[in-house]
């Protein structure tokens, strides 16, 4: 017989305090994920909280990169994801094989890399520093000033980067292919509709999507702009999970989700791939879990480290 609703949240929280589990949530995991979660975030508190945690193991709602740098801060806790097949586009722009042959083919430009956290823990471990887009203008400005930085994968928030340091990068060109829906046109005609909005972006938006916000930030920052914000209409441009946090942080606000040229909201499939019964299926089964190599896992602590110390 199909478990109801209720039962299968019952269900998670039981197993969750046998297992000694605590359950970590991206800001974009669906609503009902993110309402069971010990902690709801972007990915540089989720970071903190997976570095801190008593639990003896990590329930991972989020996408395979999220988990995976959970499991290289904890290499001897269990880690688990509800749908292993949870990927980012980010990460598939930037195998770690092409990544070592650049270098290699560039080794006389000595480069400083910085990392963008979405990319694979064999990624991480070619890098100097890792960063997020919450922290990444204070990451690369505690850069050496002498030498050049390699910013990878994604191109549009490395671009951001540099117009907030001034800061030259040469860029890997890749992208989130959730936030490059949005186009200058629908955002355009959403603020044509909504004359008194302000406009918040994810920093993994086009330059031109950019320009038109009033505000560029990391989703957990968009928490704070959105309740700050002295009017009531917000347009949110980013994945529609958003707005289920937002709502609740800021419920005076009318919070307008950011349409594509096909869509009123746009969805990460990678995100909404776990669903609830996933959650628990992972909880009850212990699997899938995070696992890699020692040798990765070691080369790529030592960046994930130095980012959550310089961005303090
Ligand atoms: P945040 O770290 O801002 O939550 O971004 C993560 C992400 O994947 C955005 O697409
Ligand atoms: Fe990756 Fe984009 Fe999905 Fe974020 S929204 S997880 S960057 S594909």
């Amino acid at each position: 017989m199909q478990a109801t609703a209720i039962d299968l949240k019952e269900e998670i929280l039981r197993l969750k305090k046998e297992r000694n589990a605590v359950i970590l949530a991206h800001n974009y995991q669906d609503g009902e994920i993110q309402d069971i979660a010990d902690y709801v975030g972007d990915s540089l508190g989720l970071a903190y909280k997976a570095q801190d945690t008593p639990a003896e193991v990590i329930a991972f709602c989020g996408v395979h990169f999220m988990a995976e740098t959970a499991k290289i801060l904890n290499p001897n806790k269990t880690v688990i994801l509800p749908d292993k097949d949870a990927g980012c586009s980010l990460e598939e722009s930037c195998p770690a094989e092409d990544l070592e042959a650049f270098l290699k083919a560039n080794t006389e430009k000595n480069y400083y890399v910085i990392a963008y956290i979405n990319c694979s823990g064999g990624v991480k471990a070619l890098c100097d520093v890792i960063c997020t887009s919450g922290n990444a203008v204070k990451i690369v400005n505690k850069a050496p000033a002498d030498r050049p930085i390699l910013f990878v994968p994604d191109a549009n928030l490395g671009a951001w980067v540099m117009e907030q340091t001034g800061r030259k990068m040469d860029l890997w060109q890749g992208s989130c292919y959730v936030h490059v829906e949005f186009t200058q046109n629908s955002i355009n005609k959403i603020k044509a509709e909504y004359p008194d909005a302000l406009v918040v972006a994810h920093p993994e938006c086009t330059t031109a999507v950019r320009l038109l916000a009033d505000e560029v930030c990391s989703t957990e920052k968009m928490v704070a702009y959105c309740k700050n914000a002295p009017v009531k209409d917000i347009i949110v441009v980013t994945e529609s999970g958003m707005l289920h946090r937002l709502q609740k942080e800021a419920p005076d606000k009318n919070l307008i989700p950011g349409p594509t040229d096909h869509c009123a909201c746009n969805d990460c499939k990678f995100m909404k791939m776990n669903t609830l019964q996933k959650l628990h299926d992972c909880l009850k089964n212990l699997s899938p879990s995070v696992e890699m190599p020692e040798d990765i896992r070691a080369r790529a602590e030592a960046p994930i480290i130095k980012m959550l110390e310089q961005s303090k």
